[in-house]
């Protein structure tokens, strides 16, 4: 079974997270500029909240990987990633029904590593 890791991050963090991810043997990611908020609304540490809800810059990675390495994969993904301060980021985790590498026609699991 193939699973999307989806996470969002702090932008900052992105360097380090993916050349680990890189040195752990994941094979491909994409990267998407977003913006979001949690449950503070987009409101950080020290500002006072209204009603109005603050859409802050986040980075979403997307890694398809197979299910035997995803604990491994969000692991590290959390000890490089969290900030000790809200908004650090979250992670979701996703079924993937197939995957097809475009040039051999192949697929499963076999598409991705
Ligand atoms: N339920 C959600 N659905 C989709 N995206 C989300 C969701 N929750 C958070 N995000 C994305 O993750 C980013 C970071 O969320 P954040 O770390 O602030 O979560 P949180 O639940 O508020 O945790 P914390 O209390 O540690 O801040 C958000 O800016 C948003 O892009
Ligand atoms: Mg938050």
């Amino acid at each position: 079974m193939l699973r999307k890791i989806e996470c969002f991050i702090q932008p900052f963090k992105l360097d380090a997270i993916k050349e680990a991810l890189i040195k752990a043997g994941v094979d491909g990611m994409s990267v998407t500029e977003v913006k979001g908020f949690g449950r503070q609304r987009g409101y950080i540490n020290g500002e006072i909240p209204n009603k109005e809800v603050k859409f802050l810059p986040k980075t979403k990675l997307e890694i398809v990987v197979d299910e035997e390495v995803v604990d491994d994969v969000t692991k590290l993904i959390v000890k490089l990633a969290r900030t000790g301060k809200i908004g650090a980021g979250k992670i979701f985790i996703i079924p993937v029904e197939d995957a097809i590498r475009i040039r051999t026609s192949e697929s499963g699991k076999s598409a991705v590593t």
